[in-house]
């Protein structure tokens, strides 16, 4: 299936923009004109809405989309408990939150024929998923495609590749996501993972609040960050199976699967702003200084989930991009700080700039509320020391899930033999320089 799959890849076409209405039809005359639901949707297709937000939400925040398929979703048999594998759900109250610093290696290797669904491992999370708030951070690592189909009813998924492409054969159509690349699945979309290489790892960020969106800008401007135009909503693709199709829905915390006998991927056309996006982080736009000092790392907020109080995200996206460090008497890396939000970071390749070694792509870090952590001791001193010239930092891309909650370790997290012991250890022998003038 791989082989086909890196074939389909190739030469996708896109539409542009994040957030606003798009429509698409693979074949000519599929979607109608006018109307959402006529009496009889054009060339014998069910009409049928997916709505991302209750009908009434403001039109700013409001997420819906009109799918016109060979079959309406509701044609279905009951759905059956399925075993949940790694995959856990908020609330996280099966292990102490732990106040310490934590870090882990990548995922151990899976067995061969792990699809991405199969090789999701969850770390941890917060908030709860019946009251749609909060969400969790998963890794994932796979060894094939999945020959089934998933969506998920408790919340949307930024998936952040790390080792090999994904095909993601969704409703809506196809999109490519390669390591540098992010995929947002929107809750309740169903898709297929495929691999276009031998295996596929990286993190998702499993969101049960407020669809994700691009933060304001405020005094930036009309640009910057993350520009709409370059996220990319797929064009319309189905597929037209009858047959035996395994569909698993995750509800409130479990998997559930059903035999449909047809792919539920039959969507010929849509429209709408409920959609799933590719989005390449290397076009991400960085805003810095150019004085002294640097900004709060959420100058680089990629996306947002916004909550009920102003500027306090359930979740930020956030992304640590190449970028020139100009900053005048400045200390450049990260800097010490207790922060009342948690911090899950990933790294997608390279390097980091506040840490100097065990941080590695496909590993993870949680600085957990007010946890007091930055760089470690070689770092400091090197910054301190370093000559202030025009720097570009372009050796990593690293990115963080940071959320207004402590986040909450499942227990094969908090005893994975992945976990680092002595992480603690970074941050000693920060010596003491204090030297007072009398
Ligand atoms: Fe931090």
């Amino acid at each position: 299936m791989s082989g086909d799959a890196r074939k389909t890849a190739e030469g996708l076409v896109y539409l542009s923009g994040f957030g606003n209405e798009h429509s698409s039809q693979a074949v000519p005359g599929a979607l109608p004109e006018g109307r959402n639901s006529p009496q009889r949707a054009p060339l014998g297709l069910y009409a049928e809405q997916l709505s991302g937000t209750a009908f009434t939400e403001p039109r700013a925040d409001n997420r819906r989309s009109w799918l016109y398929r060979i079959r309406p979703s509701a044609a279905h048999p009951a759905f059956t408990r399925a075993g949940n594998g790694a995959i856990r759900t908020a609330p996280f109250t099966q292990a102490v939150p732990d106040p310490n610093r934590l870090r882990w290696n990548p995922l151990p290797e899976p067995e061969a024929g792990t699809d991405f669904l199969a090789g999701l491992w969850t770390l941890g999370g917060n908030g709860d998923v019946a009251q749609r708030t909060g969400m969790a951070v998963h890794l994932y690592h796979a060894t094939a495609s999945m020959e089934r189909v998933f969506s998920d009813a408790d919340g949307e998924l930024l998936i952040v590749p790390e080792r090999g492409g994904l095909l993601l054969r969704t409703e809506f159509g196809l999109l490519h996501a390669e390591p540098g690349h992010v995929a947002l699945i929107p809750r309740g979309v169903r898709f297929r993972v495929e691999l276009l290489d031998e295996e596929a790892r990286g993190y998702a960020c499993e969101n049960y609040g407020a669809p994700f969106r691009l933060p304001d800008l405020g005094p930036i401007g009309a640009n910057g960050l993350a520009n709409v135009r370059d996220f990319m909503a797929p064009v319309a693709a189905y597929e037209d199976v009858e047959g035996p199709v395994e569909v698993v829905n995750k509800f409130c915390g479990n998997l559930w699967t059903a035999t449909y006998d047809h792919s539920p991927l039959d969507v010929v056309a849509w429209h709408g702003n409920h959609v799933p996006y590719v989005y390449d982080l290397r076009r991400f736009n960085v805003i810095g200084t150019v004085s002294y000092d640097h900004p709060d790392p959420s100058i680089f907020t990629v996306l947002t989930s916004p909550s009920d109080t102003p500027g306090l995200a359930g979740v930020d996206f956030v992304v640590f991009a190449p970028r020139w460090m100009v900053g005048e008497d400045t200390f450049r890396p990260p800097y010490f700080h207790r922060n009342v939000m948690s911090e899950y970071m990933g790294l997608i390749e390279g390097a980091y700039d506040a840490k100097a070694e065990g941080f590695v792509p496909g590993g993870g870090s949680l600085h957990n509320m007010m946890s007091a952590h930055g760089p470690d001791r070689e770092t400091f001193d090197r910054a301190s020391a370093a000559e202030l010239k025009p720097q570009r930092i372009d050796d990593g891309l690293a990115f963080m899930f940071e959320t207004r909650w402590p986040v909450t370790l499942t227990p094969h997290a908090a005893r994975a033999e992945h976990l680092q012991q002595g992480y603690d250890d970074v941050w000693q022998g920060l010596e003491r320089h204090f030297r007072p003038l009398h």
